[in-house]
């Protein structure tokens, strides 16, 4: 949800931020643009459309400036136009300003600077930002820094923010409140980035910014001070992401690539937790609350999105394993109800990026309550995993695909173990099960392997549907997630209308826009609901439907009745959604790119969704 990018130091900025905003394209392509400095004057270059809009446009201008800041915008207030695209000028043009957020009372301030003679050029609220921190500099006197903690006091809503001074070049001034912004440094030269992916390259030390966080470089040189002024020691701490699992490596889309690296992501996910050999299972991040989640009246998961869908595999694990009573909340809901949320509940917050805005609120009204949070986040460092007591990150990797893949198997693989390693804690496995769950985890990397094998079948049967106009998925117990989560990957790709139901509610008003133009996906593998899916794929197939089924391997009964199968391996029933997802995960991305989409960065959806 908008990227931001920044560089301070002895080398040309212009290459280092425009390069860093590539790699942020996956939070916001709408528009970008940059601020340089030539000379004694201050430019800024925006242009609508992609990052390489905005370099097409750079060919002739000035780019030998050694300080820079660049932005590339998911819209929130104005359309995505060169106007708004950010970065933004104070009113006399000496100041600009990059912003990943929301100002909410920018209205009421923007009254105000219109009555002192402000002049604005956009319709944005990060211009009236930067105009409240220029009137507020002349009225009090302060210098910009001071004037920057004053505006902040003020402003409500979310912002991560860096601001360049015309008549101050050897400085930058960044800020954060409940958007993300990490500080690489280097020698003698300074990196701010929403996430560490332009950085990595530069260095490897960094230091990832507090809520009401104030940073400055100056005459190069970092310091860190809370919005009264008080200042912090800043903590570095050393990246362990490598460069090339940020880069494509020879795929044509980073989702395919994530999809393909999920034998891996999951396996990563188990890494140093899980040995089925030796009977052991640890979640270190969690061992000493274990008790707590063991003894938990209640398990509340909020998420959203495909995290959500993560969260609903969740509940049935840890019902059916440790016999607690899960409810999973979208937590855009969640935060605005009046929860009945207490101390004896555990609330789990699920989240890849761990900067969804609605997912960091919910979570700050149940602690509001008592309850202790656990969180289940990909992003280490991350505002979710750093605003929960305790959690377990899900070391998928960076995913840079705009829908989400390899991440939520491994937030699946991470609950499942935790549900596990729960339900033993409370006794209510015995060891031949307990023994049995982790070897059959453990199986599962080379079981999502198998399921490639049918890659091109897949590819065949995504031609024959490119041009459907909707899409069915429907399942039945822990394959109804799935069903969501299949539907969801093809709507915000493909753009094609599709609906994820449990199976038996089809009759219950879905049944009615089955005939022979309505592709139906099953979710049809050998588990406890299989005859009643097998019936529900009789009723569709009644109808004229056309389904395929995602079938175990081996099975010989749905073969003749639907028109496509894909078949995955044998898994235990409680691992399902692993291997079931997969062929879904595909069938979405050979649609989309038959259909000619962006798949990495599908119209109107950001990776990171920091505004609710
Ligand atoms: C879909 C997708 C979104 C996210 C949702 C939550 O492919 O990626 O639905 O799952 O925006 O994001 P996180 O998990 O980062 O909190």
């Amino acid at each position: 949800m908008c990227g931001i990018v920044a560089y301070i130091g002895n080398k040309q900025a212009y290459p280092i931020v425009v390069k860093g905003l590539k790699r942020l394209e996956y939070r916001g392509y709408d528009s970008s643009g940059v601020a340089l400095i030539d000379g004694n004057q201050l430019n800024i270059y925006k242009k609508k459309g992609k990052v390489s809009e905005l370099e097409a446009i750079m060919a002739d201008k000035p780019t030998t400036s050694t300080v820079g800041i660049g932005h590339t915008r998911w819209a929130t207030h104005g359309e995505p136009n060169d106007r708004n695209a950010h970065p933004h000028f104070s009113n006399d043009h000496s100041l600009a300003i990059i912003h990943n957020g929301i100002i909410e009372n920018y209205g009421a301030i923007k009254q105000n600077l219109l009555k002192k003679g402000h002049q604005f050029a956009s319709d944005t609220d990060t211009e009236v930002l930067i105009h409240f921190i220029e009137e507020i500099r002349k009225e009090t006197g302060e210098n910009l820094e001071g004037a920057v903690r004053i505006a902040l006091k003020e402003i409500v809503g979310a912002y991560a923010i860096v601001i360049l001074d015309r008549d101050a070049p050897q400085q930058l001034i960044a800020a954060r409140k409940g958007s993300p912004l990490v500080i690489g440094l280097g020698v003698d030269e300074f990196f701010f980035a929403s996430d560490a992916t332009p950085i990595i390259e530069y260095t490897k030390d960094v230091v990832y910014l507090d809520d009401y966080q104030v940073a400055m470089v100056r005459d190069n040189k970092l310091t860190i001070s809370d919005l009264d002024n008080l200042p912090t020691i800043p903590y570095i701490q050393k990246l362990e992401m490598e460069l090339a699992t940020i880069e494509k490596g020879g795929y044509d889309h980073f989702m395919i690539k994530e999809i393909f690296e999920q034998p891996r992501s999951i396996a990563d996910s188990m890494r140093g937790r899980l040995i089925a050999s030796e009977g052991h299972l640890q979640l270190g991040g969690l061992e000493n609350y274990m008790n707590k989640l063991a003894q938990a009246d209640r398990i509340v998961i909020v998420a959203c999105g495909t995290s959500w869908h993560a969260g609903l595999v969740a509940e049935y694990l840890f019902e059916e394993l440790a016999r607690i009573n899960v409810e999973v909340e979208y937590a855009s809901e969640f935060r605005y109800r009046n929860p009945v949320i207490g101390e004896n509940d555990v609330v789990i917050a699920i989240s890849q990026s761990g900067e969804t805005a609605d997912t960091l609120a919910a979570i700050e009204l149940a602690k509001s309550k008592g309850a202790t949070i656990f969180g289940v986040c990909n992003v280490v460092g991350s505002s979710i995993a750093r605003a929960t007591h305790a959690g377990a990150y899900t070391h998928a990797g960076p995913e840079i695909g705009v829908a989400s893949t390899k991440a939520f198997t491994a937030q699946v693989t991470v609950l499942t173990q935790m549900a596990i390693a729960v339900a033993r804690r409370k006794g209510a496995l015995t060891e031949d099960t307990y023994r049995q769950l982790l070897i059959e985890l453990e199986t599962i990397p080379t079981k999502v392997q198998q399921v490639f094998e049918y890659a091109d079948k897949i590819k065949e049967i995504a031609f024959i549907f490119t041009y459907a106009r909707n899409f069915i998925y429907l399942g039945r117990g822990l394959n109804f997630p799935v069903a969501l989560e299949g539907a969801l990957k093809l709507k915000e790709i493909s753009y094609i209308h599709a609906e994820g139901y449990p199976a038996a509610e089809m009759k219950h008003g879905p049944i009615a826009l089955i005939d022979e133009d309505m592709p139906v996906v099953f979710l049809a593998t050998k588990d406890g609901s299989y005859d009643k899916i097998v019936s529900n794929i009789q009723e569709v197939k009644a109808r004229k439907g056309r389904v395929i089924a995602i079938i175990t391997q081996g099975d010989t009964r749905i073969p003749g009745m639907v028109d496509f199968v894909i078949e995955v391996p044998q898994v235990h029933e409680l691992l399902t959604p692993l291997v079931s997802v997969i062929p879904l995960q595909l069938l979405s991305y050979y649609i989309a790119v038959m259909r000619g989409r962006n798949v990495d960065q599908p119209r109107n959806l950001a990776k990171s969704v920091t505004v609710e």
